[in-house]
């Protein structure tokens, strides 16, 4: 048995066998729980603490079945949500950097922070002094998108920043009209300004996570390579089905990327690998390494490319923005 499982837990072993549709949970109650708890932050362990893996150490784990070079190109305009309702395993950190990295490969990247914290929109060097309106107003108020789109350091990229009166929205949309199509019809209104439309969830499947997969063509889910890492994974994947079958017929789990992965630990070597057997088409082959500089770099307002340009971590995000795009011509100009 894997060391990351928690063995009693029928759910997770219920995600290792690729439970049958029928046997996902409660799906109604998914979607009417709004706001979901917090998942329970990962425990530390005895191989966390502060030991970084060595920056120049190669990953060696299994990679995906199907090499990046044979995947589908998709077309751009591509609308992608970031989630996975636990907090803490880079979702933040995968936003800002897959998308500063899209942007210097030349496309157009807008990164919509639907985080009440508002990492994604400090982590690109965005204060709230800079901005009057926020996605608070796009999802509540109907204020145009357009209108709350601030340029960053970044060449190309773009944040529709957040704050903390977001967290309100689970509670003040419930009771409003079309309330999980919101942030539909406003990315539509900017979608043609844009390559890719990077959305940061919250870590919760409420209704801005709703929202978000509403939105969205695709699902990027970051997995840290930890114990539990698979915990919660049913729970999401059966709020995807609902979201598939009542709002957005097209959305994908298209995407899965392991993150925190430290060369040293067997376990990040055993994450890698059952997650990679589980998931051969949506797994990335660029694992994202736990580097010190990719944390530090969120304080000083700059994506890791811009703060550490030649570090491991920078590289890495490199690595995954061509994975991800795979040659897909430009279009916006
Ligand atoms: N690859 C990594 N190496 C080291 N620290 C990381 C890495 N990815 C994320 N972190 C740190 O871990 C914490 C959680 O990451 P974050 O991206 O904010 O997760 P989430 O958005 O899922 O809550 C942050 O402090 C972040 O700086
Ligand atoms: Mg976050």
């Amino acid at each position: 048995m894997a060391l990351f499982r928690r063995p009693s837990r029928p759910e997770d072993k219920a995600v290792m066998k690729q439970m049958p549709d029928a046997e996902l949970a409660q799906p109604e109650a998914a979607i009417e729980s709004a706001p979901t708890p917090l998942a329970p932050e990962v425990p530390p362990t005895a191989l966390d603490g502060e030991v970084e893996s060595n920056p120049e150490a190669d990953v060696v784990v299994p990679i995906a079945k199907v090499a990046p070079s044979e995947k589908p190109v998709r077309a751009l305009p591509r609308v992608i949500a970031i989630a996975n309702q636990k907090g803490g395993v880079g979702k933040t950190t995968t936003t800002v950097n897959l998308g500063a990295a899209l942007a210097e490969l030349g496309y157009r990247v807008l990164v919509v922070d639907l985080d009440p914290q508002g990492n994604a929109t400090t982590g690109l060097g965005i204060e709230r002094r800079n901005f009057e309106f926020s996605m608070y107003d796009v999802i509540m108020k109907d204020h145009p998108l357009e209108d709350v789109v601030e340029a960053t350091s970044v060449r190309g990229l773009f944040v529709a920043p957040a704050t903390l009166d977001l967290s309100g929205v689970e509670i003040e949309l419930v009771s409003m009209f079309s309330r999980e199509l919101r942030l539909k019809r406003a990315i539509e209104s900017v979608i043609d300004d844009y390559d890719f439309v990077i959305i940061d969830c919250p870590p919760s499947l409420g209704l801005i996570t709703i929202n978000a997969l509403t939105a969205a063509r695709e699902v990027l889910v970051p997995i840290q390579c930890e114990y539990y890492a698979l915990e919660g994974l049913t729970q999401l994947r059966a709020t995807l089905k609902l979201v598939s079958s009542n709002l957005n017929p097209e959305l994908e789990l298209s995407t899965i990327v392991l993150t925190m992965y430290d060369s040293r630990t067997r376990l990040s070597a055993d994450v890698a690998a059952d997650v990679t057997e589980h998931f051969p088409d949506q797994v990335c082959a660029t694992i994202i390494p736990r580097t010190v500089r990719l944390s530090e770099a969120p304080s000083f307002g700059q994506p890791i490319t811009v703060f550490d340009t030649n570090s491991k971590g920078a590289k890495t995000y490199r690595k995954l923005a061509k994975e991800v795009s795979n040659g897909a011509p430009k279009r916006a100009g």
